[in-house]
């Protein structure tokens, strides 16, 4: 049995079900994205936080590299709920980081601005060949268009009933997100808390009640956990902190150094850097914040409140005030070209199938 020839390869026309996620925030350059997909993976940019013309600027460099598939990964736009006296109360919190930093404190810009429409323009406009989507849903009619044009649409679910909900609207692959995974959790149906599920627990659930494609992640960083996924009935993976330390990445250096000397017991879950939940390393600002985590508001606009603090403490180099999202499984990061990576990923699962060399 060919353990890479399923569905999710024959939709996305990659050669192995080995995702690279988007990852907002200038990991996924156009060099980490184009050599996950000439390597026979799929690259992701990350979107969710660039304008629509920087988004042009990297889907054309990613073209200039490969012509294998990518994909470009978006936030659904969510409407905040907060009010003035906790925009007031974290920028009081605020004060003293920024301080220290020499930064003023930073103004809401209109949260409308999301350049969600203008960021599916692109796509469109540019033969992107798949979109995935965090966050939420995105609607019917947007499926529709994106599958008129061509494009392959994944959704992110933390719970079986977010998978249903995605499977409602049309997509064609949805990504498992289980709670060991790094960066922001792409729960929107119920409760953070109630999407918190381990990914052993996750997949199996999901594709017991779906009748598409589900991709595993969370916690995946090695042969063993693709076959383990493949086991659960995963039809592949899809991988983020693994490429966050690669040499392509552009991940600030403290990022990639932090994972690489982490140890699988310091990640938290937090929500002091944008007001959304995400899985990151602990370090001070998490834990001076902590106390006063229900005060935030939510994202985008606790996002937007630290941003200048995360930029400049990364300038100034200070880890302990920046986001250093990552998954569980930091153990089993390296620093590695991304051609080494994937040939480590698939001649390790080649080697368990053929159930060589490993103590299984
Ligand atoms: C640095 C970082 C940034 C991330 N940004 C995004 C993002 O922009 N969109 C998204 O759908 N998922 C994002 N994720 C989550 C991944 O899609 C995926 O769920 C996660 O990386 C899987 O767990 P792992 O990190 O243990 O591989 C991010 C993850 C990391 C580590």
């Amino acid at each position: 049995m060919v353990w890479y020839k399923n569905e999710v390869i024959k939709t996305l026309n990659c050669d192995y079900p080995i995702i690279q996620a988007g990852m907002a925030g200038g990991v996924t350059t156009p060099e980490l994205v184009a050599s996950v997909s000439n390597e026979g993976g799929m690259g992701t940019i990350g979107a969710g936080y660039l304008h629509p013309d920087e988004l042009t600027e990297k889907i054309m460099a990613v073209q200039q590299s490969t012509s294998k598939t990518f994909g470009v990964n978006m936030f659904v736009p969510e409407t905040p709920r907060y009010c003035s006296n906790q925009v007031t109360r974290a920028r009081q919190l605020l004060q003293p980081y920024e301080q220290e930093l020499q930064i003023k404190p930073r103004e809401i810009p209109e949260m409308s601005e999301t350049h969600f429409e203008e960021q599916v323009n692109t796509i469109l406009k540019l033969h992107v060949p798949v979109c995935s989507f965090t966050f939420g849903v995105p609607d019917k009619t947007l499926v529709k268009e994106l599958h008129k044009n061509g494009v392959k649409v994944i959704g992110t679910a933390t719970t079986v009933e977010e998978a249903v909900i995605n499977e409602q609207a049309g997509v064609d692959i949805i990504t498992a997100q289980g709670s060991e995974a790094g960066g922001h959790r792409g729960t929107f149906h119920g409760s953070h808390d109630q999407g918190m599920i381990g990914t052993m627990s996750l997949v199996p659930q999901m594709v017991d009640e779906v009748g598409i494609p589900v991709l595993a992640a969370g916690g995946i960083m090695d042969e063993r956990g693709i076959a383990a996924s493949l086991m659960l009935g995963a039809q592949g993976v899809q991988m983020g902190t693994a490429f966050v330390t690669s040499l392509e990445s552009g991940a600030k250096e403290q990022h990639k150094q932090a994972i690489l000397q982490a140890k699988e017991s310091d990640t938290t879950i937090t929500s002091v850097f944008s007001g959304k939940p995400a899985r990151g390393l602990e370090n001070e600002f998490i834990k001076q914040m902590k106390p006063y985590q229900n005060e935030l508001p939510d994202y985008p606009i606790q996002n937007e409140l630290t941003k200048n603090l995360r930029k400049k403490a990364s300038e100034r180099n200070r880890p302990e005030w920046m986001s250093l999202w990552s998954g569980q499984s930091p153990r089993l990061s390296g620093k590695k070209y991304v051609s080494q990576i994937i040939k480590e990923l698939v001649d390790g699962v080649e080697r368990l199938y053929s159930n060589r060399g490993h103590k299984l």
